[in-house]
């Protein structure tokens, strides 16, 4: 089973709508020498709609960092599925574990946005991945098997086909601190089983899988090398055009 690579950039909160403009016109040339992997970017959502006209007539896609679930309502700071697409979002994250960890994102929640994205049409990123706390104790993949479990018990295997999963271990976010590209590969298989166990061989097997957690130009090469890892989501080093670039250069 062939999987097309993902490169994916999270810019957080960074960027203006002049600087998303800018990244823009300096990635597109850039594009002739990436090889023909997926790319998407996550701007913060006040540069989503300038981004997507950036990027229309590429091969580059945007989308949201975070959804909410309801289609509408009294919900102050949040953003519907209705609402990204209407930016020109096709995709949005789900579940990353700064949501998760510093604005207190419940499993719940994570599994309304998922199937909320889902219904309106939206590609999502499942982001999981365990805390250094629970890799010590030796509770990474009970972690990890927790959080697929609570996005994935409403859904059906025909849902799978939009869904990639982000691995992203908490410790190594935005630390300097990479997995292993071992490490990456022996949780992208339990990944793999885990949902081959619920949704059977042929779904797990299309299923994306990207590793996420510094990486970089020089680290991108071995760990999307690894069989089972289908590309990257990309903090820091998505935010120079020529870095991204550099990294998504490393699928071919
Ligand atoms: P990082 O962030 O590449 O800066 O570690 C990755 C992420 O949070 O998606």
């Amino acid at each position: 089973m062939t999987r097309k690579k993902l490169i994916a950039a999270n810019w957080k909160m960074h960027k203006t709508v002049a600087e998303a403009a800018a990244f823009a016109a300096e990635f597109v040339p850039m594009l002739e020498s990436i090889p023909g992997c997926d790319l998407v970017v996550f701007p913060p959502a006040t540069a989503l709609a300038t981004l997507s006209r950036a990027f229309k007539a590429t091969r580059v896609a945007v989308g949201a960092q975070n959804v909410h679930w309801e289609a509408s309502g009294a919900f102050t700071g949040e953003v519907s599925v209705e609402m990204i697409a209407d930016a020109g979002g096709t995709w949005t994250i789900v579940g990353h574990s700064e949501r998760r960890h510093l604005f207190g994102e419940t499993d719940e929640a994570v599994a309304r946005k998922l199937g909320a994205a889902l219904a309106g049409g939206l590609s999502p990123i499942l982001c999981v991945g365990e805390k250094l706390e629970s890799r010590q104790a030796g509770e990474a993949e009970s972690v990890v098997r927790r959080q697929l479990d609570a996005a994935f018990a409403p859904r059906s295997a025909g849902d799978l086909s939009r869904v990639v999963v982000a691995y992203e271990p908490v410790w190594a976010i935005g630390t300097g601190q990479t997995a292993t590209p071992g490490d990456a590969e022996t949780m992208h298989r339990f990944i793999r089983r885990t949902v081959e166990a619920r949704f059977g061989a042929e779904a797990a097997s299309t299923l994306r899988i990207l590793y996420g957690g510094s990486v970089k130009p020089d680290n991108a090469a071995g760990l999307l090398g690894r069989p089972g890892v289908d590309g990257a989501l990309v903090g820091g080093a998505s935010l120079e055009a020529g870095s991204f670039a550099d990294i998504a250069r490393a699928t071919g």
